[in-house]
């Protein structure tokens, strides 16, 4: 008997079905497209979109990304083609995978939130999308949405009423004192999941040139350096709401997947490590076939079954 045969990887998140738990994460896969050529977009479990926008967005000054030990630095600048020209030009082409495309939505406003949101609902190809709140509110002097609970309780309302067609995922920021209260915040406001989570804040100095190493002076930091930290948020938020959640943070290998999934993560997303191996996520899914077929686990609750009967 093959693993194949034996073991189901599917998973659900809220009412979408995914083929496996392993997607991709926003801001490292591009539109989908750029990697379709490396790996099978069909065998995912999905891909997460680069964050859109109303506008196009050029973004933040060079340099962008920086190595750190076991991560990197990033100030992209939420860079992107804007919503109406990735439904015209991205859209059309993704349709014809059979892949969950997830959008990942960001604004500086409510109502930079709900236009991108609206542009999309009017489209076919997307299966859900992904509210980043880890971004500037222009309206509270540059506070981030995913700092305060009644300011993403605010701007989920707002997306919820202006998605009627598809779930909503949010994205949070790990810059919280209790992530708990945000994620309840979430939930309450009608999250039908939630991502844990985006990079946290850094910097990091050439001493020879004595310059910030990216324009932007400081950016987030994302890769292993964070996987610990990001594992105990979802811990955390798994504590306290009953939504399913995605976990990202420092995933490179199937036991980093596997640690995300005992703790309670319904699915992983795969980030920086895309850009050492762009394969990395096919990769992913096959190993953690072969992992589970070689732990007699044949559905992914059970791994965190297991888990919680150990741990409570
Ligand atoms: C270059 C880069 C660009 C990113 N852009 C976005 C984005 O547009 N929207 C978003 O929600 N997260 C964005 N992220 C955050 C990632 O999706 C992910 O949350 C973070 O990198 C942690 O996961 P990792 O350690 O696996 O990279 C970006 C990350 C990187 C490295």
């Amino acid at each position: 008997m093959t693993s194949a045969v034996a073991v189901d990887l599917s998973v659900s998140i809220g009412a979408l079905r995914l083929r496996n738990p392993i997607l991709a994460a926003s801001g490292t896969f591009g539109y989908g497209l750029e990697f379709s050529h490396l790996v099978d977009l069909n065998g995912l479990g999905g891909f997460v979109t680069k964050g859109l926008s109303p506008e196009p967005i050029e973004g933040a000054p060079a340099p962008r990304l920086c190595e750190t030990p076991s991560g990197m630095l990033n100030a992209v600048g939420l860079q992107n083609v804007g919503v109406r020209a990735f439904v015209a030009e991205k859209l059309p082409a993704l349709r014809k995978f059979d892949t969950a495309v997830i959008a990942n939505v960001f604004g500086y406003t409510l109502d930079d939130y709900v236009e991108v949101i609206q542009v999309l609902e009017d489209n076919e190809g997307v299966r859900a999308y992904e509210l980043n709140v880890s971004c500037p509110n222009v309206k509270k002097g540059g506070m981030q949405f995913g700092s305060d609970p009644g300011l993403v309780a605010e701007v989920v309302e707002a997306a919820r009423k202006a998605a009627a067609k598809r779930p909503l995922w949010v994205k949070l920021s790990p810059l919280v004192t209790d992530i708990g209260l945000i994620a309840r915040a979430a939930e309450g406001a009608g999250a039908d999941a939630l991502t844990v989570a985006n990079t946290y804040p850094a910097m990091s100095v050439d001493v020879r040139t004595l310059k910030s190493r990216l324009g932007n002076q400081t950016g987030g930091l994302s890769g292993p350096a964070i996987k610990p930290i990001t594992l105990r948020l979802v811990w955390e938020a798994r504590k306290a709401v009953k939504i399913p959640i995605l976990g990202l943070g420092g995933i490179e290998t199937v036991e980093d997947v596997l640690e995300y999934l005992a703790i309670g993560a319904s699915a992983v997303q795969v980030g920086t490590a895309s850009f050492t191996d762009p394969e990395v996520s096919q990769r992913l899914v096959d190993g953690l076939e072969k992992a589970f077929f070689e732990a007699k686990l044949f559905t992914v609750n059970e791994i965190r079954d297991k888990f919680v009967a150990e741990n409570g």
